[in-house]
C-alpha cells in the first residue's frame, strides 16, 4: 500500500510570508498524520524581493526548473515596498514569470464569508459564498515591464484575445457547473464583469464570453460594468456564483470582496493552467508586521487546502477547509477587528493543527 506522493515546490517569500508559510506547513503536518495515505515532497526555494536585493534576480533558473517539473507550488507573499526596479514598479513580484510565463491563465479566488468573523457587511457564514475568476495572462499586467516609458509621459496597453478569453471563460463555466449556485437563489450563474460600455477590447471579452457561454445552457449568463460590481459585491453579495473578469479588474474586485468577508487576510487563490499551477494568498507580504508573529494565517491555510484538491487530495482539502471553520465557530480561533489573529501567528496555525486532528478522528 503505497503512499501517493506529490512534488511541491515551497516559497516562503517576503515580509509575513514565511510565518504564514510556516503555519501552513503544520497544518499539513496534522492533515498528514490524520488523514493519510498521502505525503508531499517539499522542496524549498527562495524567491522575492530579499533574493533581489542580494542576487539581482527574484526568481533563480533552478527554482522555476523545479517549479515547472513539480505538480505544484505554494508560495507566500513576495514583494517589498522599498526593493524597486528603475521604472518604479517592485523588483520581488515573480507573478509576471509565474503567470505569464507558465501560462496559468486562471486565477481563481474565492470568497467566502467564515463562522466567527467579523465582517462590515450584514451577512451570515453561507450567504456570501463566489469565486473570482480573474484571467491572469493578459488584459492591462501583460504590458508589465513592456509599457512606452518617456520622460513626459508613460503608457501601458490592454491585450485582450480570443483564445485568452476563451479559456478563461470555459474555465469559469466548467467552475460553476461543479459548484451548487449562488447563496440567494441557487442558481448557476456566470458573471461577466467588465467595461464593455467605454472599451472595445472589454466589448470582445463580453462577446468571446457569451459564445462560450453558450455551450453552457444550464448556466444563467449575466453582464455587469465593474463599476456597477463593485457596488453589487458589497449590497448583495448573496447574489454571486461565479464572476469572470480581466487581469486588473480581478485584481482590484477580489480586494474588495476580501473586504466584505473580513479581509484579504482569509483569502487564498490559485493560478491555474493547462500545465502548471501555483497557489498564493491574494494579499501582499505586509513587511510593517512582519517577524511580530501577528499576522493571519488563514489565507495561506487555505491556499493549503486549495492546492491539496488540485492535486486530487480531496478529502485532506476539506479537512483543511472544515478545521478552519471549525476553529473560527469554536472560538478557539478568534479573528479581532483589525484583521490578526487573537493569541498569533503561530498559536492560529497550532489550533487549526489541532482542530484536524480532532475532525480526523
Ligand atoms: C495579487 C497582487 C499582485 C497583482 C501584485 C503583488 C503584483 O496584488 O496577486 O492580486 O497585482 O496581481
Ligand atoms: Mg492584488
Amino acid at each position: 500500500m503505497g503512499l501517493r506522493t506529490h512534488q511541491v515546490v515551497l516559497i516562503k517569500g517576503d515580509g509575513i510570508g514565511p510565518e504564514l508559510v510556516d503555519a501552513a506547513v503544520a497544518v499539513l503536518e496534522a492533515v498528514e498524520r490524520s488523514a493519510g495515505g498521502f505525503h508531499l515532497e517539499l522542496d524549498l526555494h527562495e524567491a522575492g524581493a530579499e533574493l533581489y536585493r542580494r542576487s539581482g534576480y527574484n526568481l533563480g533558473s533552478q527554482s522555476l526548473q523545479a517549479i515547472r517539473q513539480a505538480d505544484a507550488t505554494m508560495k507566500g507573499p513576495v514583494g517589498l515596498p522599498d526593493v524597486r526596479l528603475p521604472d518604479g514598479t517592485e523588483a520581488g513580484v515573480i507573478g509576471g514569470v509565474l503567470r505569464t510565463g507558465l501560462d496559468t491563465y486562471a486565477n481563481v479566488r474565492p470568497i467566502r464569508l467564515l463562522p466567527g468573523v467579523p465582517t462590515p457587511l450584514k451577512a451570515e457564514p453561507g450567504e456570501i459564498d463566489y469565486v473570482i475568476v480573474r484571467e491572469n495572462t493578459e488584459g492591462l499586467y501583460l504590458s508589465r515591464g513592456k509599457g512606452i516609458v518617456t520622460d513626459s509621459a508613460v503608457a501601458d496597453t490592454m491585450m485582450i484575445t480570443r483564445k485568452g478569453t476563451e479559456r478563461v471563460a470555459r474555465y469559469a463555466f466548467e467552475l460553476a457547473s461543479g459548484r451548487s449556485g449562488a447563496p440567494a437563489d441557487g442558481t448557476r450563474r456566470v458573471t461577466c464583469v467588465d467595461k464593455s460600455n467605454v472599451l472595445a477590447s472589454f466589448a470582445f471579452f463580453r462577446r468571446v464570453f457569451d459564445e462560450v457561454g453558450e455551450g453552457y445552457p444550464g448556466i444563467e449568463r449575466e453582464y455587469l460594468y465593474a463599476d456597477a460590481a463593485a457596488q453589487a459585491l458589497v449590497v448583495r453579495p448573496q447574489h454571486f456564483d461565479v464572476l469572470v473578469m480581466e487581469n486588473f479588474l480581478g485584481d482590484i474586485l477580489s480586494d474588495l470582496g476580501g473586504g466584505t468577508i473580513g479581509g484579504i487576510g482569509l483569502c487564498p487563490s490559485g493560478n491555474i493552467g493547462d500545465d502548471h499551477a501555483y497557489f498564493e494568498p491574494i494579499h501582499g507580504s505586509a513587511p510593517d508586521i512582519a517577524g511580530q508573529d501577528r499576522a493571519n494565517p488563514i489565507s495561506q491555510v487555505l491556499t493549503l487546502a486549495m492546492m491539496l484538491d488540485h492535486l486530487g487530495e480531496r478529502a485532506a482539502a476539506r479537512l483543511v477547509g472544515d478545521a478552519v471553520s471549525g476553529a473560527l465557530e469554536s472560538g478557539r480561533l478568534v479573528i479581532g477587528d483589525g484583521g490578526q489573529p487573537v493569541g498569533g501567528t503561530r498559536a492560529a496555525g497550532e489550533t487549526i493543527a489541532s482542530v484536524v486532528a480532532e475532525l480526523a478522528h
